[in-house]
């Protein structure tokens, strides 16, 4: 397989990281402004694969905003805040913006937040929150944004790990349907973890009031306007290219979540070498991520990226549909002059099953927009060829993980786009040399589905390490294929080098391109007094890709009506891990289908739900229980004829 002889400037690009890698990322690394210029890209032999510009140090609050923020950039807009949620539309430019973080990095390091120490967000998408990552990317401090969408336990589990100084907190975020008071999940958090925050900044916002804690609460609003009228400054902090900028936690398999450490420099090179060479996008050109500050996409898309590029940045407090309508994404990109928008196939689905015909696009000036990229799972090649036809320009479907913070494969539009072919993801991004693994961890033939690993070492902007534990990092990622990071996707390489990505080899699903884990859903029910033992699959579903389903199994003596017992497991996953986790089907079973030597048989669990093709395992212990599984899906409506 080669991508040599593909068109325009891609080939020289890719084969140039791949020939001369301290040459490429060097020359990258001009991207960016450092204190001290890197000498060396790559040192091999420190962390569990090697590290990235081990002698070049710079802040990314600086790169973001304050390089900026005078000059030619000063009144550009850096943020446009358009929340239809709220009504609210706001524009900071990048002057506003420096100073806007600097009185909150002022405020922060008054609360003791200093180089190193880890400050923990569990914001909506308001600005304030962008303004709290890049306070503390300014000190130094290590920023870990929890979704606003997960619950009280999974938020204290991530304070718990990340050990935070500080929380910064709103009071509240908006779905469509109800406010979601985050105080009082805050505070169920805090009081479980074992680690206490020495204090929490909260916004206050008019849609829901917050009590503060006396002596550890303090008013944002407030805290910020009297540090900004007393004149506090807080300067940034020349950081390590190595240092961490920030964790983020994902779902691992089983067990708690993974700190996946983002480094400073090779971070900030790869976004900035990626917003013009993949997306094709120009210092001063606006730029809308739709996806949300709580996953990595938000991270690099909304916040980091752009910013380092000089772009406007838009901060979408809505939704795809219902606020008001199928056309709001199309409205944002007209009023605001977008350029590029970066989605989930999902909201694409959710579009396109409101306005079929694509007629509301046809409502707005979309005169300037140039491309639709597509992230977050798999996008289904009618969602992409719908979108073509009634956007008339190129849909460009990427692949990335939480891990490797920026693309490993897609369409380099900026070096000239390659042809589409629908359901693949194009070609590796430089730096990333992939694989198609058999199971013994030897590369396939093209054509031939297997595991997706890279070849070590993982280029800039990829996780150097898990927070607090190299040898979980190796264990989950380096150990399966000597060499090779292993990406936990199955997929397929074909001759022309072009990446197609099928499911995943571990327990994730892909909700709404949302990221979970069917271990730690189990984990949940089998909680339940009740449960005897339980099983949970992610099952098809035509607008978010998967939904879970849990299979549950009750204990012998338990005589209550079991559909009493369904609806408090599916209270109980929202409680426990939240509403984001989409868990609204529990069915009671008498039994699991499984091997005979214990393991319960999910795939093909998962294949009846889907109405697939499936063959008898020969290995399983009792062949009658596959045909209770599918009655009992039968008779909820799913994966009938
Ligand atoms: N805070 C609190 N709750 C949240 C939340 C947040 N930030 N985000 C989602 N939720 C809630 C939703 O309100 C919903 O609750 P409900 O069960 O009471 O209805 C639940 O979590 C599930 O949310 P979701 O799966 O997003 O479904 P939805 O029906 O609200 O919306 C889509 C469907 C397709 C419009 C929506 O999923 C979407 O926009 N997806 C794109 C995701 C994305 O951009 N991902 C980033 C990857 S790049
Ligand atoms: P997350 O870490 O939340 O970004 O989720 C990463 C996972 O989402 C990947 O391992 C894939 O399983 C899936 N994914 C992301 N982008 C794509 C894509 N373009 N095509 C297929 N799957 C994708």
């Amino acid at each position: 397989m080669t991508t040599a002889s593909l068109p325009g400037r891609y080939p020289e690009i890719y084969d140039a990281a791949r020939r001369d890698p301290e040459a490429f990322w060097l020359e990258a690394a001009g991207a960016l402004d450092w204190a001290q210029e890197p000498a060396q890209a790559f040192a091999p032999k420190s962390g569990p694969y090697g590290r990235w510009f081990p002698d070049g140090t710079l802040n990314a609050c600086h790169n973001a905003v304050d390089r900026h923020a005078e000059g030619a950039r000063a009144e550009q807009a850096a943020i446009l805040y358009d929340s239809p949620v709220t009504g609210t539309k706001r524009s900071s430019g990048y002057r506003e913006l420096r100073d806007s973080v600097t009185a909150l990095a002022a405020v922060l390091a008054e609360l003791g937040v200093g180089k190193g120490d880890r400050v923990v967000l569990y914001m909506p998408m308001v600005p304030e929150a962008l303004f709290g990552m890049l306070a503390c990317a300014r000190l130094g401090a290590v920023h870990s944004v929890v979704f606003g969408g997960f619950a009280a336990n999974e938020l204290a589990v991530r304070i718990e790990d990340a050990a935070p100084k500080v929380v910064l907190a709103a009071s509240c975020g908006l779905e469509p349907n109800r406010v979601v008071a985050y105080k009082p999940l805050l505070d169920l958090a805090i009081a479980t973890s074992r680690h206490k925050p020495e204090a929490c900044l909260i916004l206050q916002r008019p849609q829901c009031a917050a009590s503060l804690v006396a002596g550890r609460d303090h008013d944002w609003a407030e805290t910020v306007a009297a540090a900004e009228a007393a004149g506090k400054q807080a300067a940034c902090v020349a950081m390590a290219a190595t240092d961490p900028l920030y964790v983020l936690y994902t779902s691992g398999t089983t067990g708690k979540p993974k700190g996946v450490v983002r480094d400073t420099g090779g971070y900030l090179v790869a976004l900035a070498w990626s917003m013009p060479n993949l997306y094709g996008v120009q210092p001063g050109e606006t730029y809308f991520c739709a996806s949300d500050i709580g996953w990595v996409v938000g991270h690099s898309y909304i916040v980091y990226a752009p910013l380092l590029h000089g772009c406007t940045t838009v901060l979408y407090e809505g939704k795809p549909v219902g606020t008001p309508d199928a056309g709001a994404f199309w409205r944002v990109v007209a009023e605001h002059g977008v350029v590029c928008l970066f989605t989930a196939p999902t909201a694409l689905r959710a579009i396109k099953k409101e306005d079929p015909s694509g007629s509301l696009i046809g409502d707005y000036d979309l005169s300037v927009f140039r491309s639709l990229f597509l992230a977050g799972e798999r996008a289904d090649p009618d969602s992409v060829a719908w979108a073509e036809r009634v956007l008339g320009r190129p849909v460009i479907d990427h692949w990335w993980q939480t891990e490797t913070g920026w693309p490993i494969a897609g369409n380099p539009l900026g070096l000239g786009l390659l042809a589409v072919k629908h359901g693949s993801t194009c070609v590796p991004m430089p730096g990333y040399t992939v694989a198609v693994l058999d199971e013994g961890g030897k590369p396939v033939p093209p054509g031939t589905m297997g595991t997706i690993a890279i070849r070590l070492p993982l280029p800039p902007g990829c996780l150097p390490t898990l927070w607090g534990s190299d040898a979980r990092m190796h264990s989950s990622y380096l150990a399966t294929f000597p060499g090779y990071y292993d990406t936990s996707d199955a997929g397929v390489i074909d001759a022309d080098g072009y990446i197609t990505v099928l499911g995943r080899t571990d327990d994730i699903i892909n909700v709404a391109g949302h990221r979970l884990s069917t271990g730690g859903m189990e984990a949940v029910l089998a909680g339940h007094p009740d449960v005897a033992e339980c099983a949970v699959i992610g099952i098809r579903d035509a607008l978010k890709g998967e939904v879970p389903c849990g299979f549950v199994v009750l204990k012998a003596r338990v005589d209550r009506a079991p559909a009493d017992i369904e609806r408090e497991l599916v209270a109980k996953v929202r409680d426990e891990i939240g509403p984001v986790a989409a868990f609204k089907l529990a069915l009671t079973v008498q039994r699991l289908p499984k091997t005979r030597s214990g393991k319960i048989l999910r795939a093909t669990m998962k294949r009846i739900a889907d109405h697939e093709p499936w063959t008898m395992p020969a290995t399983i212990d009792d062949a009658a229980v596959l045909d209770e599984i599918d009655a009992s899906l039968k008779g909820r409506g799913i994966g009938a004829d």
